[in-house]
């Protein structure tokens, strides 16, 4: 890694759909309706490579939130982050009308192949110069099971286990082309054939022969991004991740969970330096403090009871609609909860000898609310104090932005943001190169380097 200032990796947080994390987002007067179309991410694609994004980053699961009450309908109607087209036609098109911006997705290791993502994500890699990256997800409830042929989805921990033997097979093909495999020599030789090799994996979970179809990327593999918030997942995290997403709730709770993490990266052997750690957080910035209070008054009030139930259903794989708001949870419905296991195990914890009901896990997390982040709100620069205080502490090496209007949450940052932390030298004023890794910091990636 260089010995330059350190300064802050920034990443979008979006939805394929016209809003972001945040359910409200897509009511809010000023977000853009035209999500069916290429323009939409194009034009945010386009709005972020001007502001020195690092990434743009899609979130992603393989259902729609119909867990509350057993029922799509009333999902639908609220646009309960409903619609999820397929990333990587979104993320194509986002990097041709750009150069340097980086473009990630999320493929869930529970509902695909190895061979297939390893094919899709190098594909992408190619067509976009190098600057594709993966957030690898074990996926997190019965909908999705149930929409590829599952009645239930596994069980938390075996996700993770079959997931470290995916790493190795989607890592083992993207190194089974050497470089020079390529020669093309129109009176000769198309490639050179001893450089192309079979993985011939056979483990627990996965057999995949190859050869693999694609060579190697400008970038040597995509850049491959983690979020596991568990204890299971914050190991499985540090074992592959190059970036990793986490929710922190304020400095102190951050400082500690940063530190812990990247010991554990550096007690699995890797660098913990090369990887790097974004909390999740929202902006909203004002040419005065009262147009900034005005804004987030707008976005709050766009929130809906339902994104609440509808998102907590959907994470926790539990119908919150089944029990009355103030009935405490039984051990076994505790116990049964098969997704998002960490926010689960929060709630308990804060919660102390008392079972919690359903208001409490709506307050505690406040899942689809702004309080399920934290919220940064003001001026420039009183939005650039915080993020320079997170990011000195150090809590984190960059933020996951999301937004609360699309895509003119990444309009004003870009246009008040940027400029006051790039005075202050917390962020870079060009792209270092054209690949992802390059712009991350990162050294090509090379075969066999993620061995250990
Ligand atoms: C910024 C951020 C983005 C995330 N994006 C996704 C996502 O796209 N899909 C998903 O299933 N989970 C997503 N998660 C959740 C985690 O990746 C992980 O799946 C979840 O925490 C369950 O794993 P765990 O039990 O180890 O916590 C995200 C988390 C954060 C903090």
């Amino acid at each position: 890694m260089s010995d330059k200032p350190r300064q802050m990796t920034m990443v979008a947080f979006l939805q394929a759909q016209n809003c972001s994390n945040y359910i409200g987002s897509w009511r809010n007067p000023a977000t853009q309706n035209d999500f069916l179309t290429p323009r939409y991410y194009q034009r945010i694609a386009r709005t972020l490579e001007d502001g020195k994004f690092h990434l743009a980053f899609f979130d992603d699961r393989l259902a729609m939130p119909d867990r509350y009450n057993d029922d799509h309908v009333a999902s639908v109607e609220a646009g309960a982050r409903v619609v999820k087209m397929d990333l990587i036609p979104l993320l194509t098109a986002m990097g041709l009308a750009t150069s340097k911006l980086g473009l990630g997705g999320t493929y869930s290791t529970t509902y695909y192949q190895p061979f297939h993502i390893a094919r899709v994500f190098s594909t992408l890699d190619h067509m976009i110069g190098g600057r594709a990256a993966w957030n690898v997800v074990t996926s997190l409830n019965d909908s999705e099971a149930l929409n590829f042929g599952l009645e239930q989805h596994p069980a938390h921990d075996l996700r993770y286990d079959m997931a470290d033997e995916f790493m190795q097979v989607v890592l083992g093909h993207w190194d089974t082309w050497e470089d020079g495999a390529l020669i093309m020599d129109k009176q000769g030789r198309f490639g050179d054939g001893s450089k192309v090799h079979r993985l011939d994996h056979k483990g627990e979970y996965y057999k995949s022969r190859g050869p693999f179809t694609v060579p190697r990327t400008p970038q040597g593999r995509p850049v491959l991004i983690q979020a596991g918030q568990s204890g299971r997942g914050k190991h499985f995290a540090a074992s592959w991740g190059d970036l990793i997403f986490c929710a922190y709730k304020n400095v102190p709770m951050g400082k500690a969970n940063y530190k812990a993490l990247k010991d554990e990266v550096a007690s699995l052997g890797r660098d913990p330096s090369s990887v790097q750690i974004c909390p999740a957080v929202y902006v909203i910035v004002g040419e005065t403090t009262a147009i900034a209070k005005e804004k987030r008054a707008v976005a709050e009030a766009t929130m809906r009871d339902l994104d609440r139930l509808a998102l907590l259903s959907e994470g926790l794989n539990f119908d919150f609609g089944s029990k009355p708001i103030d009935e405490p949870f039984t051990d076994a419905e505790l116990e049964s909860i098969s997704g998002l296991q960490a926010l689960r195990d929060r709630v308990v914890q804060l919660k102390g000898d008392v079972k919690p009901s359903v208001r409490d896990f709506m307050e505690i997390t406040g899942r689809g609310t702004l309080a399920e982040h934290p919220v940064f709100c003001g001026t420039a620069e009183q939005v650039v104090d915080e993020l320079e205080e997170w990011f000195s502490a150090p809590v984190c090496d960059g933020f996951v932005l999301a937004a609360t209007t699309m895509p003119g949450t990444y309009e004003d940052f870009v246009r008040l943001v940027v400029p006051e932390l790039q005075r202050r030298g917390l962020y870079q004023k060009e792209y270092r190169g054209t690949t992802l890794r390059e712009n991350l910091g990162l050294p090509l990636a090379q075969i066999g380097d993620w061995k250990r």
